[in-house]
């Protein structure tokens, strides 16, 4: 399976896939690093990884679809079979949605439905949850609603603030990524409409 991982910032979910796929614990290539952000911290630790990586810049594209089509074009051209996005902080267009059908998985620092979209971990905060956690799942067309591939939960602690949380949160996203990531090259992961089953 080759994987692509894009990203727009710290890359560190990013470092989590490459740790277990050069450790040998996840069964698949890293065909392709992908940025919006020129400047993204991620980019030049693939590179220093030696993986090989790419900035597109989306002011060079006449739209979002436009963009998107560059995207797949580009996966496409590098065999890419599964797309892994790790911070990658733009909405996929329904074009990329439907070239890449259930082959887009995304982290997320909340407990999918609660919280999507930006600053998930504040907006736990002001909710007063009790409990956070993290959630991987298939990208569909809505924002951060595609069906749900696993989750981990983490506690609210008296006293935290987004940042505090936000440490704990990410935490768990560096083991649950490479565990889901690891159950899909092992063809273990099944998607039957919204239900996704994952065996042992
Ligand atoms: C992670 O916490 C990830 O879950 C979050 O951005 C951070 C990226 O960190 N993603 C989202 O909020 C997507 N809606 P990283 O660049 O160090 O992996």
């Amino acid at each position: 399976m080759r994987v692509a991982i894009l990203i727009s910032g710290r890359g560190s979910n990013m470092e989590a896939l490459i740790k277990g796929v050069k450790s040998g614990f996840i069964p698949a290539e890293i065909g392709l690093v992908l940025s919006n952000r020129a400047e993204a911290e991620g980019l030049a630790k693939a590179k220093k990884s030696g993986l090989k990586t790419l900035f597109l810049d989306p002011k060079e594209y006449k739209g979002k679809e436009e963009y998107d089509r560059a995207i797949v074009e580009t996966l496409r051209g590098e065999g890419i079979d599964l797309v892994c996005l790790a911070g990658f902080m733009r909405i996929i267009s329904p074009y990329f949605v439907d070239a890449y059908h259930n082959r887009i998985i995304n982290i997320h620092p909340s407990l999918l439905p609660a919280f999507p979209g930006l600053d998930a971990q504040q907006q736990a905060i002001d909710y007063g949850v009790k409990y956070s956690g993290v959630t991987v799942h298939i990208v569909d067309k809505g924002v951060d609603s595609g069906p749900i591939i696993a989750q981990r939960v983490v506690e609210v602690k008296e006293g935290d603030t987004a940042e505090t949380l936000a440490k704990r949160i990410l935490a768990e996203e560096h083991k649950i990524y490479p565990l889901v990531l690891k159950a899909l090259a092992e063809g273990r992961v099944k998607v039957k409409g919204r239900t996704v089953m994952v065996k042992e």
